[in-house]
């Protein structure tokens, strides 16, 4: 998987600007707010049909009214274009080989890129929700219609939360089978990607401490596990009938894969309380490789590597692995300091000032 060229139209700070990527190391550096980010932002679009930022400003570029993103990329079999219109009122058109797609989804699993931000430390130490934004977004490019569950299982929480809002239970439960469907669907493919990235993970983690860090996951969630579907939605059923009440009182859903935990330990405890910052850093960077190992085993090729400022977090043992890693992968780091980054020969250097490239 590789991209090959990025053209941005009032995207963020950019008003006009193309960008060429090569095969292999990418190191975009500027200073400070240039517009570093925003370039792997759209980048991930394409990936994820979304931002890795929490929204706060607008994608589109101050006092403009549309913006446009293109991506050109490839994979082994053919070259794809992608493009992403955001319009006004968070209205977007997407399109694939200059087809316009009905649904985000349809864009989803064709370019798969994973992003490494210091931020993703959180997956450790965060709250229970970016441990399951984490999980939920390793999945999304594998099995686009995973999105569409997402979505239809947080549409049916609203429609439930604002019956129990109206206080008018006729058709709760209604709701509530539809719920334990949807949810029940999520936590199958929850638990068995969980399982997956925890081997491989656990491997990784092993390798870079030399053999010092046992690293455990644990899915924990919010209705009982079951054997197979049939079971987990009979699980989900009875406990939100348990939760009625409850629910009926507080006037909002207070069971379901929304309170979801996944837990992570290193060395039998739990990584969020005990582990060091070291460790926790060992711990990102296994989740990360591991998630790769998984794309390259369902699509047959690595995804794109984007790491955002997260050289001068590293220290040398935890680098060099990450250096190891970048063979036969396209990747794309952002920096401010290219003197102290990837020492690589060859590399394709982008330097970004106030949305330009330079
Ligand atoms: N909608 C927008 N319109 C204009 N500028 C924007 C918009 N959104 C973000 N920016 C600007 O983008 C810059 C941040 O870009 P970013 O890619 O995060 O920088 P960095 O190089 O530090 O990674 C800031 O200067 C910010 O003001
Ligand atoms: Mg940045």
């Amino acid at each position: 998987m590789k991209a090959s060229g990025l053209e941005l139209y009032n995207f963020r700070n950019y008003e006009k600007e193309t960008v060429s990527f090569g095969d292999e190391v990418n190191i975009i550096y500027g200073d400070n707010g240039m517009g570093k980010t925003n370039i792997l932002e759209a980048v991930y679009y394409f990936s994820y049909g979304r931002s890795f930022r929490a929204s706060g400003r607008e994608i589109i570029k101050e006092g403009e009214k549309e913006s446009k993103i293109t991506l050109d990329f490839n994979n082994e079999e053919r070259n794809y274009k992608g493009e992403i219109k955001f319009l006004s009122g968070k209205r977007k058109e997407i399109y694939l080989n200059e087809i316009e797609l009905k649904k985000t989804s349809e864009l989803l699993g064709n370019f798969i890129c994973v992003l490494f931000t210091p931020d993703e430390l959180g997956i450790i130490k965060g709250l229970p929700d970016e441990r399951r934004r984490f999980c939920d977004s390793s999945i999304i490019p594998l099995r686009p219609q995973f999105i569409k569950e997402l979505i239809r299982y947080r549409n049916l929480i609203n429609q439930k939360n604002a019956l129990l809002k109206s206080r008018n239970y006729k058709t709760l439960d209604v709701w509530n089978e539809k719920i334990a469907e949807s949810g029940s669907k999520i936590m199958l493919m929850r638990g068995s990607y969980i399982e997956r990235i925890e081997k491989k993970a656990k491997e990784v983690q092993k390798e870079i401490s030399g053999g010092t860090e046992n690293l455990e996951m644990k899915y924990n969630p919010s209705v009982k596990m079951g054997a197979d579907i049939n079971e987990i939605k009979e699980n989900f059923v009875k406990k939100l009938a348990e939760y009625e009440e409850k629910e009926k009182e507080n006037c909002f859903s207070m069971t379901g894969i929304h309170r979801d935990e996944i837990e992570f330990f290193i060395n039998g405890k739990n990584a969020k309380n005990y582990a060091s910052q070291g460790q926790i850093r060992t711990a990102v960077l296994s989740l990360k490789s591991a998630q790769m190992e998984i794309i390259k085993e369902e699509n047959g090729n690595y995804p794109v590597m984007l790491l955002d400022d997260i050289l001068s977090e590293l220290d040398k043992k935890r680098r060099d692995f990450l250096i190891s890693q970048i063979k036969g992968k396209q990747i794309i780091i952002t920096c401010t300091d290219i003197e102290n980054s990837f020492k690589n020969d060859g590399a394709n250097i982008i330097n970004i000032k106030n949305g330009r490239v330079i």
